[in-house]
């Protein structure tokens, strides 16, 4: 723990000894001190006496070596604390490899993401999954958790019956393995198109369907086919933007699970069989209403299946919780399907991630009318914009570019509330100034040539620390706080947020002090500073899937 940290924890045990939890605050302007305790409010009903004189009697109690001044404000009780003390703790914690993470233990977490349909491309809120996911991955990992990060596709249903129909008719070798998803596109579509004129086509997919059930050997075999030339496409945009997993399931992997639990929930009480069709159902109470888990044939559901893997999951990595990242349309689907867990005994946390649209300029898409909007493109496009961007400020190279294009995807995506619908804005996206991934990148570039111009220096700590440098440090100093929150609440844009702020506060001090041309011990201690913060900056950065260019 570094020493703003310290002292912070200091003051929130005095205070809950003195008056239970209160949250220490910081104050929004300098003067209002570094820390702020709102504690005389609650004291002041117990002792009879007014906030402040309840605060007053507070602050006289406040003794910390770190802690410079107390001075009294209302209920508040501000804090001031040693500044060049303090600052030379907490940049040399932060100029260390790995700083704000945490010792590996061996708890685990199971982070269900991305999770596209096969033969289908795949679409901006798998995009939106794809990328929270990939980001909470790497931050549970840095904080020393192990997540397991799943693809779980979406590989059953009767669109195979007609995607095989399509493509034992109509299939383009040649295109399929160019653009496998495209090809498979077309072919869907050309199917909906031929079925409109000619009926039979449907009742031969459901033929089609019906076998692939059956294990008929050619027709598992194109099935995996789709399954294998999805993953392979989809991989190059997990590449793209930096995304990892740890295992690729699916629902066809659940099916028989599937049903023995549905015996279970019927053995259980759990799920009934309705007598008129013989359908199996479960009653979730008032608001959540009933649904079917078996269908009278004997078919599995989507939920069904889901509770399948999910018990799959609790078995096979026993992690202390358990998160999707899924639309928010699926909100009573995860809310179904974490009761059911529950009566199952389940007692892990269960979190779905529920996230708003992306509104591309591109407009809505319909993949039954072919009318689609491909992450691809959308990628490609990212990276042409900075590439012209880059060719204007004469830095242009190809891999800067990419990293640059898909960096400002990503963080266009991780800096929204997920609740919150997101409309994508190219020139607002890929610019380089304003709450920006490229903006982000461009101060990392901008911090480490400065420390490339420093030459030999070695940390240093002036007697005095001024405002701006104060104020960085302050920030630089809560970065292991903010890592935890995010876990906490599986909440990526909590990060953004604060990178954001980071390095706004770094242009600030940058814009008003000089670093290399300053005078010793200021030199080396605002180098400190500037390395300090490039590596905040930069694990930031990774934990928001954003890579450090070489130029910009
Ligand atoms: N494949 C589903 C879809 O595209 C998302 C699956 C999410 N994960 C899960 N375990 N249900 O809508």
């Amino acid at each position: 723990m570094n020493a703003f940290i310290g002292v912070k924890k200091y003051l929130a045990e005095l205070a809950e000894k003195a008056a239970g939890n209160i949250p220490v605050q910081y104050p929004p302007s300098q003067e209002m001190g570094d820390l702020a305790l709102p504690v005389g409010f609650k004291l002041a009903k117990e002792l009879g006496k007014t906030p402040k004189e309840a605060a007053e009697d507070f602050a006289e109690k406040v003794k910390h070596p770190l802690i410079e001044k107390v001075e009294v404000q209302g209920g508040y009780v501000n804090v001031f604390l040693k500044r060049p003390e303090t600052a030379e703790d907490v940049i040399k914690k932060a100029l260390a490899k790995g700083y704000g993470g945490g010792e590996k233990t061996n708890e685990r977490v199971v982070i269900d993401y991305s999770s596209i349909n096969v033969a289908k491309p795949m679409h901006v809120g798998h995009l939106r999954s794809t990328i929270i996911g990939g980001s909470l991955r790497r931050v549970y990992r840095y904080l020393g958790v192990e997540a397991i990060g799943i693809n779980y596709l979406g590989d059953i249903g009767t669109q195979f019956g007609k995607l095989i129909v399509a493509y034992r008719k109509w299939a383009d070798r040649e295109a399929l393995e160019k653009e496998p998803i495209k090809e498979l596109l077309r072919i869907y579509v050309k199917f909906h198109e031929e079925a409109e004129k000619d009926p039979k086509l449907e009742e031969e997919a459901r033929d089609a369907y019906r076998k692939l059930e059956e294990g008929e050997k050619e027709y598992v075999e194109l099935w995996k086919k789709f399954r294998e030339l999805t993953i392979k496409y989809a991989d190059r945009i997990y590449r793209m933007l930096g995304v990892e997993f740890d295992e690729i399931s699916g629902e066809s992997f659940y099916v028989e699970r599937a049903r023995e639990i549905v015996d279970v929930l019927l053995e259980r009480g759990i799920a009934e069989r309705d007598p008129e069709t013989g359908a199996v159902i479960v009653d979730f109470g008032e608001k959540l209403g009933k649904d079917v888990i078996l269908k009278s044939d004997g078919t599995t559901l989507y939920l069904t299946r889901d509770i399948a893997a999910l018990m799959d999951r609790v078995e096979k990595y026993d992690p202390k919780k358990l998160v999707y990242v899924v639309g928010a349309p699926q909100s009573d689907h995860f809310r179904k399907l974490f009761w059911i867990a529950r009566k199952l005994g389940v007692d892990r946390e269960l979190v779905h991630v529920a996230f708003g649209l992306i509104h591309l300029p591109e407009g809505k898409m319909s993949t039954r009318k072919g009318r689609v909007v491909f992450l691809e493109d959308v990628l490609q496009k990212a990276v042409e914009l900075a590439g012209e961007e880059m060719r204007k400020r004469g830095t242009y190279n190809e891999e800067d570019a990419r990293k640059i294009g898909a960096g400002a995807v990503n963080y266009a995506v991780l800096k929204v509330e997920p609740e919150k619908d997101i409309t994508f804005r190219w020139e607002k996206v890929l610019s380089f100034e304003g709450d920006t991934g490229p903006y982000l990148q461009y101060s990392a570039v901008r911090a480490r040539k400065i420390l490339e111009k420093a030459g030999d220096w070695e940390f240093a700590t002036p007697a005095s620390v001024n405002d701006d440098e104060w104020a960085i440090v302050k920030k630089i100093a809560v970065f292991p706080e903010v890592l935890r929150d995010v876990v906490k609440k599986d909440r990526p844009h909590i990060l953004a947020r604060y990178v954001y702020g980071l390095a706004k506060e770094f242009h600030g001090f940058y814009d008003r002090n000089p670093v290399l041309k300053a005078e010793e011990p200021e030199r080396s201690f605002r180098l400190g500073l500037v390395s300090a913060f490039h590596n905040v900056l930069t694990t930031g950065m990774e934990l928001l899937l954003l890579e450090e260019p070489e130029k910009m």
